[in-house]
Protein backbone atom coordinates (compact mmCIF):
# COMPACT_ATOMS: atom_id res chain seq x y z
CA UNK A 1 0.00 0.00 0.00
CA UNK A 2 0.90 3.22 -0.80
CA UNK A 3 2.13 6.59 1.44
CA UNK A 4 0.33 9.61 1.48
CA UNK A 5 3.98 10.89 0.58
CA UNK A 6 4.87 8.55 -2.09
CA UNK A 7 1.31 9.59 -3.93
CA UNK A 8 2.04 12.84 -3.38
CA UNK A 9 5.15 12.72 -5.16
CA UNK A 10 3.78 10.90 -8.38
CA UNK A 11 1.28 13.19 -8.40
CA UNK A 12 3.35 16.62 -8.11
CA UNK A 13 5.72 14.83 -10.98
CA UNK A 14 2.51 13.61 -12.68
CA UNK A 15 1.13 17.40 -12.61
CA UNK A 16 4.67 19.21 -13.35
CA UNK A 17 4.57 16.97 -16.37
CA UNK A 18 1.45 18.37 -17.33
CA UNK A 19 2.35 21.99 -17.23
CA UNK A 20 0.43 23.18 -13.81
CA UNK A 21 2.20 25.91 -12.16
CA UNK A 22 1.31 25.20 -8.65
CA UNK A 23 1.62 21.03 -8.73
CA UNK A 24 2.47 20.47 -5.23
CA UNK A 25 -0.73 22.51 -4.16
CA UNK A 26 -2.94 21.04 -6.42
CA UNK A 27 -1.71 17.68 -5.47
CA UNK A 28 -2.45 18.13 -1.07
CA UNK A 29 -5.86 19.40 -2.39
CA UNK A 30 -6.43 16.48 -4.68
CA UNK A 31 -5.14 13.75 -2.34
CA UNK A 32 -7.18 15.97 0.81
CA UNK A 33 -10.14 15.23 -1.57
CA UNK A 34 -9.35 11.63 -2.59
CA UNK A 35 -9.18 10.81 1.19
CA UNK A 36 -12.17 12.80 2.22
CA UNK A 37 -9.69 15.00 4.69
CA UNK A 38 -8.42 18.51 4.27
CA UNK A 39 -5.33 19.81 3.03
CA UNK A 40 -3.48 19.99 6.80
CA UNK A 41 -4.82 16.27 6.91
CA UNK A 42 -2.00 15.26 3.98
CA UNK A 43 0.61 17.30 5.09
CA UNK A 44 0.41 15.84 8.70
CA UNK A 45 0.47 11.96 8.11
CA UNK A 46 3.01 11.88 5.41
CA UNK A 47 3.77 8.50 6.21
CA UNK A 48 0.45 6.95 6.67
CA UNK A 49 -1.04 4.35 4.37
CA UNK A 50 -3.41 5.03 1.48
CA UNK A 51 -6.15 2.63 1.04
CA UNK A 52 -7.16 1.31 -2.79
CA UNK A 53 -10.03 3.22 -3.35
CA UNK A 54 -8.71 6.73 -2.23
CA UNK A 55 -5.64 5.82 -4.41
CA UNK A 56 -7.97 5.09 -7.05
CA UNK A 57 -10.06 8.44 -6.62
CA UNK A 58 -6.64 10.40 -6.37
CA UNK A 59 -5.61 8.58 -9.99
CA UNK A 60 -9.08 9.91 -11.25
CA UNK A 61 -8.36 13.17 -9.83
CA UNK A 62 -5.18 13.69 -11.62
CA UNK A 63 -6.34 12.68 -14.66
CA UNK A 64 -9.03 15.35 -14.67
CA UNK A 65 -6.36 18.13 -13.40
CA UNK A 66 -3.52 16.67 -15.76
CA UNK A 67 -6.39 17.46 -18.70
CA UNK A 68 -6.74 21.13 -17.42
CA UNK A 69 -9.94 21.23 -15.59
CA UNK A 70 -9.12 23.02 -12.76
CA UNK A 71 -9.03 21.44 -9.29
CA UNK A 72 -12.11 23.30 -7.20
CA UNK A 73 -14.39 21.72 -10.20
CA UNK A 74 -12.53 18.53 -9.46
CA UNK A 75 -13.69 19.18 -5.51
CA UNK A 76 -16.91 20.53 -6.29
CA UNK A 77 -15.69 22.98 -3.60
CA UNK A 78 -14.13 25.97 -3.12
CA UNK A 79 -13.19 28.98 -0.41
CA UNK A 80 -14.64 32.32 -0.94
CA UNK A 81 -14.99 34.79 1.96
CA UNK A 82 -14.32 31.86 4.65
CA UNK A 83 -17.55 30.19 3.26
CA UNK A 84 -17.38 26.94 1.38
CA UNK A 85 -19.52 27.52 -2.35
CA UNK A 86 -20.41 24.34 -4.44
CA UNK A 87 -18.88 24.86 -7.35
CA UNK A 88 -19.48 23.45 -11.01
CA UNK A 89 -19.52 24.07 -14.66
CA UNK A 90 -22.54 25.43 -14.24
CA UNK A 91 -20.72 28.77 -13.23
CA UNK A 92 -17.66 30.89 -12.62
CA UNK A 93 -15.23 29.74 -9.93
CA UNK A 94 -15.53 32.78 -7.21
CA UNK A 95 -11.82 34.81 -7.69
CA UNK A 96 -10.18 35.71 -4.20
CA UNK A 97 -10.59 39.95 -6.12
CA UNK A 98 -14.44 39.54 -5.84
CA UNK A 99 -14.01 39.57 -2.01
CA UNK A 100 -13.13 43.23 -2.10
CA UNK A 101 -16.53 44.04 -3.72
CA UNK A 102 -18.33 42.18 -0.80
CA UNK A 103 -15.96 44.15 1.76
CA UNK A 104 -16.90 47.11 0.13
CA UNK A 105 -21.11 45.92 -0.34
CA UNK A 106 -20.83 45.38 3.83
CA UNK A 107 -19.37 48.46 4.57
CA UNK A 108 -21.73 50.31 2.35
CA UNK A 109 -24.76 48.70 4.39
CA UNK A 110 -23.54 49.21 7.48
CA UNK A 111 -23.03 52.49 6.58
CA UNK A 112 -26.23 53.49 5.81
CA UNK A 113 -28.05 51.39 8.22
CA UNK A 114 -25.79 52.23 11.70
CA UNK A 115 -23.71 55.07 10.53
CA UNK A 116 -26.91 57.38 9.41
CA UNK A 117 -29.96 55.39 11.88
CA UNK A 118 -33.10 55.94 9.47
CA UNK A 119 -36.69 56.80 10.86
CA UNK A 120 -38.44 53.92 12.23
CA UNK A 121 -40.68 52.41 9.78
CA UNK A 122 -37.99 53.10 6.71
CA UNK A 123 -38.51 50.27 3.98
CA UNK A 124 -35.85 48.10 4.19
CA UNK A 125 -32.89 48.73 1.92
CA UNK A 126 -32.78 47.24 -1.85
CA UNK A 127 -29.53 45.59 -2.70
CA UNK A 128 -29.16 43.42 -5.99
CA UNK A 129 -26.14 41.75 -7.23
CA UNK A 130 -25.91 41.33 -11.05
CA UNK A 131 -24.45 38.44 -12.68
CA UNK A 132 -25.09 36.11 -9.57
CA UNK A 133 -23.11 32.86 -10.85
CA UNK A 134 -22.76 30.51 -8.37
CA UNK A 135 -23.60 33.20 -5.92
CA UNK A 136 -20.30 34.26 -4.27
CA UNK A 137 -21.46 37.53 -3.58
CA UNK A 138 -25.10 37.79 -2.90
CA UNK A 139 -25.10 34.87 -0.69
CA UNK A 140 -21.71 35.96 1.30
CA UNK A 141 -23.42 39.35 1.58
CA UNK A 142 -26.88 37.62 3.61
CA UNK A 143 -24.65 36.00 5.21
CA UNK A 144 -22.93 38.78 6.74
CA UNK A 145 -25.80 40.39 7.19
CA UNK A 146 -27.30 37.99 9.28
CA UNK A 147 -24.13 37.39 11.47
CA UNK A 148 -24.86 41.72 12.04
CA UNK A 149 -28.56 40.51 12.75
CA UNK A 150 -28.98 43.11 10.29
CA UNK A 151 -31.23 40.78 7.70
CA UNK A 152 -34.37 42.28 7.99
CA UNK A 153 -33.44 45.77 7.23
CA UNK A 154 -32.19 44.89 3.51
CA UNK A 155 -34.15 43.37 0.89
CA UNK A 156 -31.78 41.38 -1.82
CA UNK A 157 -32.14 40.37 -4.98
CA UNK A 158 -29.85 38.58 -7.14
CA UNK A 159 -29.97 38.26 -10.95
CA UNK A 160 -28.23 35.89 -14.17
CA UNK A 161 -29.73 35.17 -17.86
CA UNK A 162 -27.74 31.75 -17.32
CA UNK A 163 -30.54 29.56 -15.73
CA UNK A 164 -27.67 26.84 -14.73
CA UNK A 165 -25.77 29.50 -12.51
CA UNK A 166 -28.90 30.69 -10.98
CA UNK A 167 -29.85 27.07 -10.09
CA UNK A 168 -26.28 26.64 -8.43
CA UNK A 169 -26.45 30.13 -6.63
CA UNK A 170 -29.88 28.82 -5.55
CA UNK A 171 -28.07 25.55 -4.02
CA UNK A 172 -25.43 27.42 -1.99
CA UNK A 173 -27.76 30.06 -0.91
CA UNK A 174 -29.83 27.11 0.88
CA UNK A 175 -26.48 25.48 1.69
CA UNK A 176 -25.60 28.78 4.09
CA UNK A 177 -28.97 29.29 5.12
CA UNK A 178 -30.04 32.22 3.51
CA UNK A 179 -31.87 30.43 0.70
CA UNK A 180 -35.37 32.80 2.10
CA UNK A 181 -33.19 35.64 2.25
CA UNK A 182 -32.42 36.27 -1.59
CA UNK A 183 -34.97 36.54 -4.63
CA UNK A 184 -33.41 34.95 -7.74
CA UNK A 185 -34.63 36.05 -10.97
CA UNK A 186 -33.29 34.94 -14.43
CA UNK A 187 -33.06 38.74 -16.26
CA UNK A 188 -30.76 40.81 -18.13
CA UNK A 189 -28.55 42.80 -15.96
CA UNK A 190 -31.37 44.26 -13.75
CA UNK A 191 -34.53 42.09 -12.70
CA UNK A 192 -38.15 43.90 -14.27
CA UNK A 193 -40.03 44.91 -11.65
CA UNK A 194 -41.43 48.45 -11.08
CA UNK A 195 -40.69 48.41 -7.53
CA UNK A 196 -38.38 51.10 -5.67
CA UNK A 197 -34.99 51.63 -7.04
CA UNK A 198 -32.20 49.98 -6.00
CA UNK A 199 -30.03 51.24 -2.96
CA UNK A 200 -26.73 49.37 -3.55
CA UNK A 201 -26.26 47.59 -7.39
CA UNK A 202 -23.20 45.02 -6.89
CA UNK A 203 -21.66 43.29 -10.08
CA UNK A 204 -19.09 40.85 -10.78
CA UNK A 205 -20.09 40.65 -14.66
CA UNK A 206 -17.82 39.74 -17.08
CA UNK A 207 -15.21 41.80 -17.90
CA UNK A 208 -12.36 39.64 -20.10
CA UNK A 209 -11.75 40.84 -23.72
CA UNK A 210 -12.99 38.36 -26.36
CA UNK A 211 -9.56 38.30 -28.09
CA UNK A 212 -7.96 37.65 -24.87
CA UNK A 213 -10.55 34.27 -23.45
CA UNK A 214 -7.94 32.00 -25.65
CA UNK A 215 -5.22 33.66 -23.66
CA UNK A 216 -6.22 32.40 -20.45
CA UNK A 217 -5.15 29.68 -18.26
CA UNK A 218 -6.67 26.29 -19.73
CA UNK A 219 -8.38 26.02 -16.72
CA UNK A 220 -10.57 29.02 -17.83
CA UNK A 221 -11.66 26.90 -21.00
CA UNK A 222 -13.73 24.68 -18.26
CA UNK A 223 -15.84 27.71 -17.33
CA UNK A 224 -18.91 29.12 -18.77
CA UNK A 225 -17.90 31.38 -21.81
CA UNK A 226 -20.62 33.71 -20.74
CA UNK A 227 -19.20 34.92 -17.29
CA UNK A 228 -16.17 35.46 -18.78
CA UNK A 229 -16.41 37.38 -22.58
CA UNK A 230 -16.71 41.11 -21.82
CA UNK A 231 -17.21 41.85 -25.51
CA UNK A 232 -14.75 43.73 -27.90
CA UNK A 233 -13.52 46.30 -25.38
CA UNK A 234 -14.23 43.91 -22.11
CA UNK A 235 -16.30 46.38 -21.21
CA UNK A 236 -19.45 45.70 -23.11
CA UNK A 237 -21.84 44.36 -20.72
CA UNK A 238 -21.01 46.83 -17.22
CA UNK A 239 -21.23 49.75 -20.03
CA UNK A 240 -25.28 48.63 -20.67
CA UNK A 241 -25.89 48.22 -16.86
CA UNK A 242 -23.83 51.48 -16.07
CA UNK A 243 -26.31 52.97 -18.43
CA UNK A 244 -29.31 51.72 -16.99
CA UNK A 245 -28.27 53.46 -13.09
CA UNK A 246 -29.36 56.82 -13.65
CA UNK A 247 -33.13 55.56 -14.00
CA UNK A 248 -32.35 52.25 -11.58
CA UNK A 249 -30.66 54.02 -8.40
CA UNK A 250 -32.34 55.88 -5.83
CA UNK A 251 -31.27 59.05 -4.56
CA UNK A 252 -28.14 58.41 -2.37
CA UNK A 253 -27.64 55.06 -3.90
CA UNK A 254 -24.19 53.46 -5.43
CA UNK A 255 -23.04 50.80 -7.51
CA UNK A 256 -19.90 48.47 -6.97
CA UNK A 257 -18.57 46.91 -9.79
CA UNK A 258 -16.07 44.89 -10.22
CA UNK A 259 -13.47 45.79 -13.37
CA UNK A 260 -10.22 44.06 -15.07
CA UNK A 261 -7.55 45.28 -12.97
CA UNK A 262 -6.10 47.03 -16.61
CA UNK A 263 -9.53 48.76 -17.05
CA UNK A 264 -9.35 51.53 -14.65
CA UNK A 265 -8.70 54.24 -17.26
CA UNK A 266 -11.16 52.68 -19.32
CA UNK A 267 -13.59 52.58 -16.78
CA UNK A 268 -13.11 56.29 -16.04
CA UNK A 269 -13.60 57.21 -19.08
CA UNK A 270 -16.99 55.47 -19.61
CA UNK A 271 -18.53 57.07 -16.38
CA UNK A 272 -17.74 60.41 -17.66
CA UNK A 273 -19.33 59.85 -20.87
CA UNK A 274 -22.28 58.24 -19.34
CA UNK A 275 -22.93 59.30 -16.33
CA UNK A 276 -21.71 62.93 -16.26
CA UNK A 277 -20.83 64.69 -12.59
CA UNK A 278 -21.41 61.03 -11.20
CA UNK A 279 -18.55 60.47 -8.33
CA UNK A 280 -16.37 57.49 -9.57
CA UNK A 281 -13.93 55.94 -7.16
CA UNK A 282 -11.71 52.59 -8.07
CA UNK A 283 -10.51 50.44 -4.78
CA UNK A 284 -7.56 48.24 -4.92
CA UNK A 285 -7.68 44.64 -4.52
CA UNK A 286 -5.01 43.08 -2.11
CA UNK A 287 -2.29 42.54 -4.87
CA UNK A 288 -2.88 46.61 -5.46
CA UNK A 289 -4.90 45.99 -8.31
CA UNK A 290 -7.34 48.31 -9.47
CA UNK A 291 -10.65 46.14 -9.23
CA UNK A 292 -14.04 47.95 -7.49
CA UNK A 293 -15.63 50.67 -9.20
CA UNK A 294 -17.89 52.80 -6.87
CA UNK A 295 -20.38 55.00 -8.45
CA UNK A 296 -22.58 57.61 -6.63
CA UNK A 297 -25.19 59.90 -8.65
CA UNK A 298 -24.84 64.03 -7.59
CA UNK A 299 -26.37 64.91 -4.52
CA UNK A 300 -29.43 66.97 -6.12
C1 LIG B 1 -17.78 36.94 -13.85
S1 LIG B 1 -19.19 35.95 -13.54
C2 LIG B 1 -19.41 36.37 -11.83
C3 LIG B 1 -20.22 35.42 -11.03
C4 LIG B 1 -20.33 35.79 -9.54
N1 LIG B 1 -20.93 37.09 -9.35
C5 LIG B 1 -18.97 35.77 -8.88
O1 LIG B 1 -18.44 36.83 -8.55
O2 LIG B 1 -18.41 34.68 -8.71
C6 LIG B 1 -20.42 36.91 -14.39
C7 LIG B 1 -21.83 36.38 -14.33
O3 LIG B 1 -22.65 37.34 -15.03
C8 LIG B 1 -23.62 36.64 -15.78
N2 LIG B 1 -24.08 37.53 -16.86
C9 LIG B 1 -23.48 37.79 -18.05
N3 LIG B 1 -24.22 38.67 -18.75
C10 LIG B 1 -25.29 38.99 -17.98
C11 LIG B 1 -26.41 39.85 -18.15
N4 LIG B 1 -26.57 40.59 -19.26
N5 LIG B 1 -27.33 39.93 -17.14
C12 LIG B 1 -27.19 39.20 -16.01
N6 LIG B 1 -26.14 38.35 -15.80
C13 LIG B 1 -25.21 38.26 -16.77
C14 LIG B 1 -22.92 35.38 -16.23
O4 LIG B 1 -23.84 34.36 -16.58
C15 LIG B 1 -22.07 35.04 -15.00
O5 LIG B 1 -22.76 34.19 -14.13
Amino acid sequence: MATVRELLDIGVARLRESGSESARLDAELLLAFALDTDRTGVIAHTDAPVGDGPAARFEAALDRRAAGEPVAYIRGVKEFHGLAFGVDPRALIPRPETEKLVELAELEIVRRLVGAPRPTGSPPLRVVDVGVGGGAVAVTVAVLLRRRKMADEVEMSATDTSEEALQLARENAVAHAVGDRITFANADLLPADDARPWDLVLANLPYVRSDALPTLPKAASFEPVLALDGGADGLRVIDRLVGLLPEALAVGGAALLEIGGDQAAEMRALVAERLPGWSCEIELDLGGLPRVTILRRPAR
